[in-house]
């Protein structure tokens, strides 16, 4: 295994990256409403990136057939767009998105109730989002890979949740999925030790009820065994001597 180090002008270009991609959430987050089927989500997504002179990295990587994620409710991830999928009031709504901008690679999720939502699926995606700042707090120099990984456990766990094992956030560059993996469950072994310069997809992904997750036959599409809601919160961060840098915030 071998984590990349950016240079100074790479940084620059993942900054942009990252900055181009959090205008991409932000336009999504505020057009989600009940009535929009998860392909509309997909092509202003498209649309979005492909108008800031960027690529999506997700159409077609590895035969992904849209650009942007959409997993509702019992969907995890990788939830496929579909033209008679329906958000309905009260439903969570997983949008997950990335793009290339001049070569380098962003990635970011973010989880949206559509309209009025159970306070327990608000809660579920409060502590998702809480979970991946747990957890960059060790994000720093100096610390190891998965001190990132022991802060989300320990703060997830409080709340009794289950912690996707299947999935794991990843280091991210000039590709979408670079070394090191980054999994979001307490590990025994210390893991790399971090170094300014690591640009990282930290992407805490939790279920309301048990861990275990199922692959739909659709070839994407991942849900909760056990039906219970899921919320993913996802960002691309750069560590730094200090604090780390969130650069699709
Ligand atoms: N954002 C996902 C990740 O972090 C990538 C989606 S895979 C795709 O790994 F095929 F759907 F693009
Ligand atoms: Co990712």
């Amino acid at each position: 295994m071998s984590v990349s180090m950016k240079s100074a002008r790479e940084i620059e270009l993942m900054r942009e990256a990252g900055r181009l991609l959090s205008r991409v959430h932000d336009e999504l987050g505020a057009a989600i409403r009940p009535g929009m089927s998860t392909l509309e989500i997909d092509r202003l997504g498209e649309k979005l990136i492909r108008s800031f002179g960027c690529v999506p990295n997700f159409l077609h990587y590895n035969g992904y057939p849209a650009s942007i994620c959409v997993s509702v409710n019992d969907e995890v991830v990788h939830g496929i767009p579909k033209k008679d999928r329906i958000l309905e009031e009260g439903d969570i709504v997983s949008l997950d998105a990335g793009l290339i901008y001049k070569g380098y690679h962003s990635d970011a999720a973010r989880t949206h109730g559509v309209g009025k939502i159970s306070p327990q699926a608000q809660q579920l995606i409060e502590v998702t989002r809480q979970s991946f700042f747990e957890g960059i707090k060790m994000a720093r120099e100096g610390c190891h890979l998965h001190d990132i990984s022991n802060a989300i456990d320990a703060y997830v766990s409080r709340f009794g949740y289950g912690i996707v094992r299947d999935l794991v956030g990843h280091g991210i560059g000039t590709s979408l999925h670079e070394d090191p993996q980054i999994p979001n469950f307490a590990q025994k072994r210390k893991g790399v030790r971090l170094q300014a310069g690591m640009t990282l997809a930290v992407e805490p992904m939790i279920n309301a009820g048990g861990w275990e997750v199922d692959f739909l036959n659709d070839g994407w599409t991942v849900v909760t065994r056990d039906g219970s809601l899921s919320a993913h919160y996802e960002n691309t961060i750069l560590v730094t001597g200090g604090e780390p840098e969130i650069l699709t915030l």
